[in-house]
């Protein structure tokens, strides 16, 4: 079952007096169990700020969140995560970090063996399942951390620009794999990403984020039915949530 989240006027400053930077919010938000959430907004407004407060790793300043009800007040482990760097471990090879993975919740990984291949088949990686990170290109990485953030089907999952390093058809054949993932298992996502497309085609809502400190401007429904395939860019609907986005971003004058 997945979970919802609850963001309660959160908000993080880095440092104190003369040099404190206030990074984010405050926020209140509340995304749904089994909803795709995107976080849109410029480079430096807070959204990794935001995603490491989710994930436990980071305090806020103040106000507070919660995942399925529970205070979030220390790292999270039952949640996918996948950082805009990827967290692969070098002393081991693709298959090996992906395992890495399930020992780590006590999951026998040769009683996974035909999900790792999927997955790795899933993203055209079969063929390099033994190799180690330093012999991968930076989007074969980028592949191989999708794997490993995926392999114990969480039910939340908090990814942080995680196709940015991909190649766009790469990217786009992800971008799919991500969004059948999401309609067979429904786990709560929230997803950040600096394309306005992307967020589009993926998000059931899209929360478009102000320039530092990150607050959040507007949310916006995206209505289209899914699966939202490649076709789906070319409706005058899809176009007009683009547009209406971008407008926000114009506003902003960061584009
Ligand atoms: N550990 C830290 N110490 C001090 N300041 C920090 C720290 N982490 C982030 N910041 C500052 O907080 C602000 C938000 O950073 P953050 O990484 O959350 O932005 P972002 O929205 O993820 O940007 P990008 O889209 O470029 O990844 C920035 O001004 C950054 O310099
Ligand atoms: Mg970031």
């Amino acid at each position: 079952m997945s979970h919802r989240i609850e963001l309660s006027t959160v908000e993080k400053t880095f440092g104190a007096g003369a040099s404190a930077v206030h990074a984010f919010g405050p926020v209140s938000m509340t995304v749904e169990a089994g909803e795709f959430v995107s976080l849109l907004g410029p480079s430096g407004c807070g959204k990794s700020t935001l995603m490491l407060m989710t994930a436990g790793l980071l305090e806020p300043s103040k106000g507070s969140i919660t995942i399925a009800d529970i205070p979030v007040t220390g790292p999270q482990t039952d949640i996918g995560i996948m950082f805009q760097d990827n967290t692969l471990v070098p002393w081991r090879s693709v298959r090996g970090n992906i395992e890495l993975q399930l020992e780590m919740r006590g999951i026998v990984p040769a009683t996974e063996t035909e999900k790792i291949d999927a997955l790795l088949r899933a993203v055209q990686m079969e063929d390099f399942a033994d190799r180690f990170p330093y012999e991968l290109s930076g989007g074969m990485q980028q592949r191989a951390a999708f794997c490993q953030a995926m392999i114990h089907s969480p039910q939340t999952m908090l990814l942080d620009e995680p196709l940015g390093k991909l190649d766009a058809m790469t990217r786009e054949s992800i971008r799919s794999d991500l969004q059948r993932l999401w309609m067979q298992e429904r786990p709560t996502v929230m997803f950040v990403t600096h394309s306005i497309e992307e967020a589009v085609q993926l998000s059931s809502r899209v929360a478009v984020i102000t320039p530092r400190p990150g607050q959040i401007e507007r949310v916006l429904e995206i209505n289209l039915p899914y699966p939202r395939d490649f076709d789906v860019k070319n409706t005058p609907e899809f176009s007009a949530y683009v547009r209406e986005t971008q407008e926000i971003f114009r506003g902003y004058g960061v584009i």
